[in-house]
Protein backbone atom coordinates (compact mmCIF):
# COMPACT_ATOMS: atom_id res chain seq x y z
CA UNK A 1 0.00 0.00 0.00
CA UNK A 2 1.15 3.94 -1.09
CA UNK A 3 2.35 5.71 2.30
CA UNK A 4 -1.33 8.31 2.59
CA UNK A 5 0.39 12.12 1.46
CA UNK A 6 -0.17 15.01 4.07
CA UNK A 7 1.43 18.08 2.44
CA UNK A 8 1.61 21.10 5.24
CA UNK A 9 1.32 24.69 3.68
CA UNK A 10 2.60 27.39 6.40
CA UNK A 11 0.88 30.07 4.05
CA UNK A 12 2.58 33.37 5.17
CA UNK A 13 3.27 31.98 8.85
CA UNK A 14 4.81 31.65 11.43
CA UNK A 15 5.17 35.05 11.80
CA UNK A 16 8.90 35.01 12.71
CA UNK A 17 11.98 32.44 12.51
CA UNK A 18 11.81 32.09 16.52
CA UNK A 19 8.04 31.20 15.97
CA UNK A 20 9.25 28.19 12.92
CA UNK A 21 11.75 27.04 15.09
CA UNK A 22 9.49 26.81 18.79
CA UNK A 23 7.39 24.59 16.02
CA UNK A 24 9.90 22.70 14.56
CA UNK A 25 11.23 21.74 18.09
CA UNK A 26 7.74 20.74 18.94
CA UNK A 27 6.93 18.85 16.00
CA UNK A 28 10.37 16.97 16.57
CA UNK A 29 8.43 14.76 18.86
CA UNK A 30 6.65 13.30 15.82
CA UNK A 31 9.74 12.28 14.03
CA UNK A 32 9.09 8.12 14.61
CA UNK A 33 5.82 8.95 12.70
CA UNK A 34 6.40 10.81 9.97
CA UNK A 35 8.42 8.04 8.25
CA UNK A 36 4.76 6.38 7.67
CA UNK A 37 3.34 9.21 5.38
CA UNK A 38 4.67 10.79 2.78
CA UNK A 39 5.24 14.80 4.27
CA UNK A 40 5.89 17.35 3.06
CA UNK A 41 6.43 20.70 4.58
CA UNK A 42 5.69 24.18 2.77
CA UNK A 43 7.06 27.18 4.38
CA UNK A 44 7.55 30.87 3.45
CA UNK A 45 10.33 31.14 0.73
CA UNK A 46 12.65 33.26 3.48
CA UNK A 47 11.94 29.74 5.87
CA UNK A 48 13.72 27.41 3.88
CA UNK A 49 16.92 27.06 5.63
CA UNK A 50 15.95 26.23 8.78
CA UNK A 51 13.09 23.65 7.90
CA UNK A 52 15.93 22.34 5.18
CA UNK A 53 17.92 21.58 8.38
CA UNK A 54 15.33 20.09 10.36
CA UNK A 55 14.07 17.80 7.97
CA UNK A 56 14.81 14.23 8.46
CA UNK A 57 14.09 10.81 6.66
CA UNK A 58 10.60 11.06 5.11
CA UNK A 59 10.04 14.62 5.51
CA UNK A 60 10.44 16.81 2.36
CA UNK A 61 10.73 20.30 1.41
CA UNK A 62 7.65 21.93 -0.51
CA UNK A 63 6.86 25.30 -2.37
CA UNK A 64 4.06 26.86 -2.15
CA UNK A 65 4.63 28.74 -5.52
CA UNK A 66 7.39 29.82 -8.02
CA UNK A 67 7.60 32.53 -10.66
CA UNK A 68 6.29 32.08 -14.18
CA UNK A 69 9.52 33.22 -15.97
CA UNK A 70 11.36 31.79 -18.09
CA UNK A 71 15.40 31.84 -18.18
CA UNK A 72 17.45 35.35 -18.15
CA UNK A 73 17.43 38.10 -15.30
CA UNK A 74 13.90 39.00 -13.51
CA UNK A 75 14.43 40.61 -10.47
CA UNK A 76 12.54 39.27 -7.78
CA UNK A 77 11.76 36.48 -9.10
CA UNK A 78 12.15 32.52 -8.00
CA UNK A 79 12.28 29.84 -10.62
CA UNK A 80 11.71 26.31 -10.05
CA UNK A 81 15.48 25.52 -11.14
CA UNK A 82 16.71 27.61 -7.99
CA UNK A 83 13.88 25.76 -5.95
CA UNK A 84 14.65 22.41 -6.96
CA UNK A 85 18.97 23.16 -5.76
CA UNK A 86 17.06 23.77 -2.22
CA UNK A 87 16.02 20.49 -2.17
CA UNK A 88 11.94 21.49 -3.12
CA UNK A 89 10.28 18.16 -4.29
CA UNK A 90 6.62 19.21 -4.36
CA UNK A 91 5.25 23.17 -5.90
CA UNK A 92 1.73 23.33 -4.49
CA UNK A 93 0.20 25.29 -7.47
CA UNK A 94 -3.14 26.90 -8.13
CA UNK A 95 -3.87 27.69 -4.43
CA UNK A 96 -7.44 29.64 -4.48
CA UNK A 97 -5.37 32.02 -2.20
CA UNK A 98 -3.19 32.38 -5.23
CA UNK A 99 -5.90 32.10 -7.67
CA UNK A 100 -7.42 35.32 -5.81
CA UNK A 101 -4.22 37.11 -6.35
CA UNK A 102 -4.04 36.82 -10.29
CA UNK A 103 -3.37 33.02 -10.84
CA UNK A 104 -5.15 31.99 -13.75
CA UNK A 105 -5.87 28.62 -15.01
CA UNK A 106 -3.57 28.80 -17.95
CA UNK A 107 -0.49 29.93 -16.10
CA UNK A 108 -1.41 26.81 -13.65
CA UNK A 109 -0.66 24.72 -16.17
CA UNK A 110 2.18 26.53 -18.04
CA UNK A 111 3.10 26.08 -13.99
CA UNK A 112 2.92 22.53 -13.75
CA UNK A 113 5.54 22.40 -17.27
CA UNK A 114 7.76 23.98 -15.67
CA UNK A 115 8.07 22.02 -12.40
CA UNK A 116 7.95 18.81 -14.09
CA UNK A 117 11.00 19.88 -15.96
CA UNK A 118 12.62 20.74 -13.29
CA UNK A 119 12.18 17.50 -11.74
CA UNK A 120 9.32 19.32 -8.84
CA UNK A 121 6.03 17.26 -8.43
CA UNK A 122 3.16 19.84 -9.40
CA UNK A 123 0.13 19.41 -6.56
CA UNK A 124 -2.40 21.09 -8.50
CA UNK A 125 -5.81 22.57 -6.12
CA UNK A 126 -8.86 22.51 -7.64
CA UNK A 127 -12.19 23.36 -6.21
CA UNK A 128 -15.41 25.33 -6.57
CA UNK A 129 -16.28 28.40 -4.74
CA UNK A 130 -19.24 27.68 -3.45
CA UNK A 131 -21.61 24.27 -3.80
CA UNK A 132 -25.27 24.46 -4.86
CA UNK A 133 -27.83 21.90 -4.68
CA UNK A 134 -28.35 21.70 -8.05
CA UNK A 135 -24.69 20.38 -8.32
CA UNK A 136 -23.92 22.88 -10.72
CA UNK A 137 -20.43 23.41 -8.87
CA UNK A 138 -19.38 20.25 -10.46
CA UNK A 139 -19.42 22.11 -13.74
CA UNK A 140 -16.78 24.74 -12.39
CA UNK A 141 -15.13 21.79 -11.15
CA UNK A 142 -14.77 20.51 -14.70
CA UNK A 143 -13.42 23.47 -16.51
CA UNK A 144 -11.36 24.51 -13.72
CA UNK A 145 -9.77 21.11 -13.86
CA UNK A 146 -9.64 21.33 -17.68
CA UNK A 147 -8.15 24.61 -18.15
CA UNK A 148 -5.31 23.94 -15.61
CA UNK A 149 -3.84 20.72 -16.97
CA UNK A 150 -4.55 21.73 -20.38
CA UNK A 151 -0.89 21.84 -21.20
CA UNK A 152 -1.23 17.84 -20.50
CA UNK A 153 -2.78 15.65 -23.47
CA UNK A 154 -3.47 11.61 -23.14
CA UNK A 155 0.43 10.89 -24.42
CA UNK A 156 1.57 12.78 -21.02
CA UNK A 157 3.32 11.16 -18.03
CA UNK A 158 1.17 11.96 -15.27
CA UNK A 159 2.48 9.48 -12.90
CA UNK A 160 4.46 12.15 -10.52
CA UNK A 161 0.32 14.82 -10.99
CA UNK A 162 -0.86 15.48 -7.80
CA UNK A 163 -4.19 16.80 -7.34
CA UNK A 164 -5.51 18.41 -4.08
CA UNK A 165 -9.43 19.15 -3.77
CA UNK A 166 -10.00 21.87 -1.73
CA UNK A 167 -13.35 23.75 -1.70
CA UNK A 168 -12.71 27.30 -1.32
CA UNK A 169 -15.84 28.08 0.98
CA UNK A 170 -14.29 25.48 3.25
CA UNK A 171 -10.63 27.02 3.57
CA UNK A 172 -9.29 28.44 6.64
CA UNK A 173 -12.47 27.89 8.65
CA UNK A 174 -12.92 25.25 11.49
CA UNK A 175 -13.86 21.69 11.68
CA UNK A 176 -17.58 21.83 11.40
CA UNK A 177 -17.22 24.09 8.55
CA UNK A 178 -15.37 21.24 6.09
CA UNK A 179 -16.77 19.12 3.90
CA UNK A 180 -18.81 16.52 4.95
CA UNK A 181 -17.89 12.92 3.90
CA UNK A 182 -20.54 11.96 1.67
CA UNK A 183 -19.65 15.58 -0.49
CA UNK A 184 -16.23 14.57 -0.55
CA UNK A 185 -16.46 11.16 -1.99
CA UNK A 186 -18.69 12.61 -4.43
CA UNK A 187 -16.23 15.11 -5.62
CA UNK A 188 -13.60 12.86 -5.86
CA UNK A 189 -15.54 10.59 -8.16
CA UNK A 190 -16.47 13.24 -10.00
CA UNK A 191 -12.37 14.65 -10.58
CA UNK A 192 -11.94 10.95 -11.16
CA UNK A 193 -13.92 10.73 -13.98
CA UNK A 194 -12.78 14.29 -15.70
CA UNK A 195 -9.15 12.85 -15.37
CA UNK A 196 -10.59 9.56 -17.01
CA UNK A 197 -11.98 11.95 -19.79
CA UNK A 198 -8.99 14.04 -20.16
CA UNK A 199 -5.72 10.74 -19.80
CA UNK A 200 -7.91 7.69 -19.93
CA UNK A 201 -8.85 5.14 -17.02
CA UNK A 202 -5.34 3.59 -16.65
CA UNK A 203 -3.29 6.40 -16.05
CA UNK A 204 -6.58 8.42 -14.27
CA UNK A 205 -6.36 5.69 -11.50
CA UNK A 206 -2.78 6.49 -10.43
CA UNK A 207 -3.42 10.16 -9.40
CA UNK A 208 -3.73 11.08 -5.69
CA UNK A 209 -6.49 13.27 -4.91
CA UNK A 210 -5.86 14.63 -1.64
CA UNK A 211 -8.27 17.15 0.06
CA UNK A 212 -7.36 20.26 1.81
CA UNK A 213 -10.13 22.71 4.02
CA UNK A 214 -10.39 23.20 7.26
CA UNK A 215 -9.14 19.64 8.11
CA UNK A 216 -8.29 19.52 11.79
CA UNK A 217 -7.65 16.33 14.26
CA UNK A 218 -11.51 15.86 15.17
CA UNK A 219 -12.40 15.75 11.49
CA UNK A 220 -9.40 13.66 9.77
CA UNK A 221 -10.39 10.10 10.55
CA UNK A 222 -13.69 10.88 8.93
CA UNK A 223 -12.45 12.38 5.74
CA UNK A 224 -10.03 10.11 5.14
CA UNK A 225 -11.95 6.80 5.61
CA UNK A 226 -13.07 5.21 2.34
CA UNK A 227 -13.58 8.50 0.44
CA UNK A 228 -10.99 7.65 -2.28
CA UNK A 229 -8.82 10.57 -1.01
CA UNK A 230 -4.85 9.67 -0.01
CA UNK A 231 -4.04 12.57 2.33
CA UNK A 232 -4.68 16.18 3.15
CA UNK A 233 -3.49 19.49 2.36
CA UNK A 234 -3.48 21.07 6.05
CA UNK A 235 -3.63 24.86 6.67
CA UNK A 236 -4.09 26.34 9.75
CA UNK A 237 -3.22 23.03 12.06
CA UNK A 238 -0.35 22.55 10.52
CA UNK A 239 0.95 25.47 12.35
CA UNK A 240 -0.24 23.92 15.79
CA UNK A 241 2.26 20.61 16.57
CA UNK A 242 -0.21 19.02 18.68
CA UNK A 243 -3.23 19.34 16.15
CA UNK A 244 -0.46 18.72 13.29
CA UNK A 245 0.91 15.14 14.87
CA UNK A 246 -2.71 14.53 15.77
CA UNK A 247 -3.84 14.64 11.81
CA UNK A 248 -0.38 12.41 11.42
CA UNK A 249 -1.98 9.93 13.68
CA UNK A 250 -5.01 9.73 11.81
CA UNK A 251 -3.39 8.88 8.53
CA UNK A 252 -0.68 6.16 9.88
CA UNK A 253 -3.75 3.85 12.17
CA UNK A 254 -6.68 4.41 9.65
P1 LIG B 1 -7.01 25.28 6.02
O1 LIG B 1 -6.20 25.64 4.69
O2 LIG B 1 -6.58 23.92 6.44
O3 LIG B 1 -6.61 26.37 6.98
O4 LIG B 1 -8.46 25.33 5.66
C1 LIG B 1 -6.03 24.71 3.69
C2 LIG B 1 -5.36 25.37 2.51
O5 LIG B 1 -5.62 26.55 2.29
O6 LIG B 1 -4.57 24.73 1.80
Amino acid sequence: MAKPILVANWKNHPGSLMGVKALLRQLSKGRTKFKKVSLFIAPPLTYFESVQHWLGVGAHLATQDFSRVSKGSHTGAVTPDILKSFGVRLAILGHSESRALGETNASVSEKIKMASSSGIVPLVCVGELTRDSEGEHFEFLREEIKRSLSSLNKKSDISKLLIAYEPVWAIGKGARDAIDKVDLSQSVIFIRKVLTEMFGREKAETVPILYGGSVEPSNAKELMGSTGIRGFLVGHASLNAKNFLEIVDTLITK
